[in-house]
């Protein structure tokens, strides 16, 4: 009838009132990451050492309709974790899934080549990082009584990698984080896993493949969509996944299944 059409009410959002933060958000998988949290109604705490990245994503968040706040931390540094879960808390009051994301690569060569400052810098940021950030995020969500949260590691953390070991044994240390922690945790409502990507298309990886560096990984024979692999990292922090914990999740097309 003519002038009784009420609006249909608008579908809440999976995560709406829920506070996501991602770490390593400035850029490629925690990008990914942190705009799908903001599309599914997640407030966002976008964490990273890069200035404009970091400020990029948060404005993307806020431009789609969604809120973000962008913190520039460094994770392999105590002080600035402890102040990136207190600016957490002041701004949005909770903490309910933490995306453990940031991480660094290491060029390619053989393990009796290495360099000690190139281990430092390694373990400080993958294994160190994951676990300062853990420590901080599990006391706030023990207040709260519960939260997820995702360690990224990398199908490097299942299998081993040549010439970039010091990588692999840094994201093998993040499944026994993930694992531990998930024990330890799973009796006060906090669910925590670790996700394992395969070769994601970020702007490095697209280089090295068009200049012939890097053949596109069997048996799918592309690599992953960064998006691919949020969307793992979110249900893996939704209530579907609500008994998923310890659990490694493989996104690699298949990879390591052959
Ligand atoms: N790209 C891939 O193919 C792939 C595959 C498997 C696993 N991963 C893992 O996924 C994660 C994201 O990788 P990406 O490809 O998106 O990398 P990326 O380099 O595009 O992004 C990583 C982000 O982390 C930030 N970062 C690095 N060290 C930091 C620190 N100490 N404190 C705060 N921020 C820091 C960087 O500034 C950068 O913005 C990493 O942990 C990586 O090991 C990536």
């Amino acid at each position: 009838m003519k002038g009784t059409s009420k609006a249909q009410p608008v579908a809440e959002l999976p995560f709406t009132g829920k506070v996501a933060l991602v770490t390593g958000a400035a850029s490629g998988l925690g990008r990914a990451t942190a705009l799908a949290f903001g599309r599914a109604g997640a407030c966002v705490v976008v964490a990273d050492t890069a200035i404009d990245g970091g400020h990029a994503t948060a404005a993307m968040i806020v431009e789609s309709g969604g809120k973000a706040l962008f913190v520039r931390s460094d994770i392999a540094r105590s002080g600035d974790v402890a102040a990136l879960i207190e600016k957490t808390i002041n701004y949005y009051g909770r903490l309910d899934f933490a995306v453990n994301n940031a991480g660094v690569d290491e060029e390619a060569a053989p393990l009796a080549d290495g360099e000690e400052e190139q281990y430092d810098r390694i373990m400080g940021a993958n294994v160190k990082g994951v676990w300062l950030c853990m420590k901080l995020q599990l006391r706030q969500m023990l207040k709260q009584g519960g939260g997820a949260i995702v360690n990224v590691s990398s199908v490097s953390g299942l299998v081993g990698a040549p010439n970039r070991a010091i990588y692999a044994a840094s994201k093998h240390a993040v499944v026994g984080l993930t694992r531990s922690a998930a024990a330890e945790y799973a009796r006060e409502g906090i669910r925590i896993n670790a996700l394992c990507p395969g070769a994601v298309k970020t702007p490095h990886m697209a280089r090295a493949a068009e200049e012939g560096q890097l053949e596109a990984p069997a048996p799918m024979g592309r690599f992953a969509e960064a998006a691919e692999v949020a969307n793992a990292a979110l249900w893996l922090c939704s209530e579907q996944a609500s008994y998923v914990n310890g659990h490694e999740l493989v996104v690699d097309g298949g990879f390591t299944a052959v």
